[in-house]
This record gives structure tokens, C-alpha cells and sequence, in this order.
């Protein structure tokens, strides 16, 4: 079964308090998007594994640290998920960056997917999957339904806010998958909207409602 991390630190916390207040609008809304993107990464990345390699400092040569092999991949899930990939660029630089275009259908709620562009190598990389709303979870569960058919067999996907029936969802369909969340919220409304929520997150990031 996937684990469920809610990063819940007084600063995440905070900033996700501003983003859910309605009055908050598209910029301060994308800065901290950002900042708590950086911040999650953090956490997200706590337990990737180091290798040693041989370098001089000014004084002497010295064994240091380096992340291991084929490193990462950050996979936002368009439109919203975009909004996250530059806090985590900033804290891992080397990552590569690949793009999955997915949107609700208005009536059935279901993914439509209409783009997919991945790093060449994506299956030799921790992957992490990118979109701030986790609700009935079947965009996510789409997006990582397609980058295990590239043989990615090592994801993560990191969420802003969940719905416990997205979580549900994600640990049915797909249990190796470790889910990043800053809040898990009561329950998804009847146009599967979360309840309490922000509201819809692309709208919110792009200024387009
Ligand atoms: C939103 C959000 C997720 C999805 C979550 O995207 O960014 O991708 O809905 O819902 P789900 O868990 O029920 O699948 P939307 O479809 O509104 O597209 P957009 O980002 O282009 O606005
Ligand atoms: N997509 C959003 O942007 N917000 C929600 O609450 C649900 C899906």
C-alpha cells in the first residue's frame, strides 16, 4: 500500500491558507504555489540515495555526496501542475522535465488526455508527478497509468491539497505510488470540486475565470 505524507509545517500550512482564500489573486497565488513547491520537495526528496565521489576542496582532497545514477524527473500534469515545477527546479536543478496534458470532462469528470512529452530516459528516473488538486484522482491515476507503460517503475506524486476519495483511488490502482500532500481536505462536492478546496487550481494559477 502507497504512503500517504501530509507535509504539515507551520509555513506550508500558512501559505496554503492564503491560496485557498478567495480574495487571493492569480500572482501572490503563483508565488506561493512556488514557495510551497520548494518547500514540499524538501520532503519529497528526503530519502533519495547519495553516492560517494572524489573532489579537491581549497584545502584538501575530500570523499563528497552526489545524488546517484539517472536522477529525477519533475512530470506536472498540464494546466495546473505547472505551477509547481519551478520551486522544485530550484531546489533540484538536474532534473529533466516532461509535460502530460490531461483536462476534467465537464459532465462525466473523467481525464481527457491531449499531450504527452516525456524526458527520453524517463524510465530510469525517480519520477515525480506534479498537480496541486488530488480529487476523484483520475487524472493522476491516468498520468501514472501512462508513464508505467514508458516502464517507469519508480513515481511519486506530489499534491497540494487531496480528497480522501483521489487518495482512495490513487492506493487502489496504483499501491507503489507514494503520495506528497500538504492537506487532506473532507470531500469532494457534487461537480467532484473539494470541499473545502481553492477552487480550481488552473483558473486560479492562469487568471482565466
Ligand atoms: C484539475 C486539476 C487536476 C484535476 C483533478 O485539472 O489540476 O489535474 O482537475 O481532478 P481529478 O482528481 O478529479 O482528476 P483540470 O481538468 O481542471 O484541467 P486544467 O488544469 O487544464 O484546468
Ligand atoms: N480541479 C481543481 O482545480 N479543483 C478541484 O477542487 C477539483 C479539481
Amino acid at each position: 500500500m502507497s504512503q500517504v505524507h501530509v507535509i504539515a509545517h507551520p509555513m506550508i500550512q500558512h501559505k496554503l491558507s492564503i491560496m485557498r482564500d478567495k480574495d487571493t489573486g492569480s500572482k501572490d497565488f503563483r508565488i506561493l504555489l512556488n514557495e510551497i513547491s520548494l518547500l514540499m520537495g524538501y520532503e519529497v526528496t528526503r530519502d533519495i540515495p547519495l553516492e560517494d565521489y572524489q573532489i579537491e576542496t581549497p584545502i584538501c582532497p575530500m570523499t563528497a555526496k552526489r545524488v546517484q545514477g539517472k536522477k529525477l524527473a519533475i512530470v506536472p500534469i498540464l494546466r495546473a501542475g505547472l505551477g509547481m515545477v519551478d520551486g522544485l527546479l530550484s531546489l533540484i536543478p538536474i532534473a529533466k522535465v516532461g509535460h502530460i496534458g490531461l483536462y476534467r470532462d465537464e459532465t462525466t469528470h473523467k481525464p481527457v488526455v491531449y499531450y504527452c512529452k516525456l524526458p527520453a530516459d524517463i524510465e530510469h528516473r525517480l519520477v515525480i508527478v506534479t498537480d496541486p488538486m488530488l480529487a476523484t484522482g483520475g487524472s493522476c491515476c491516468d498520468a501514472v497509468s501512462m508513464l508505467k507503460e514508458r516502464g517507469c517503475d519508480n513515481i511519486r506524486l506530489m499534491c497540494l491539497v487531496a480528497a480522501p476519495e483521489g487518495i482512495d483511488a490513487i492506493q487502489r490502482e496504483h499501491p507503489d505510488v507514494d503520495i506528497y500532500v500538504a492537506a487532506i481536505d473532507k470531500e469532494l462536492n457534487e461537480n467532484a470540486y473539494i470541499v473545502p478546496g481553492l477552487g480550481d487550481a488552473g483558473d486560479r494559477i492562469f487568471g482565466t475565470k
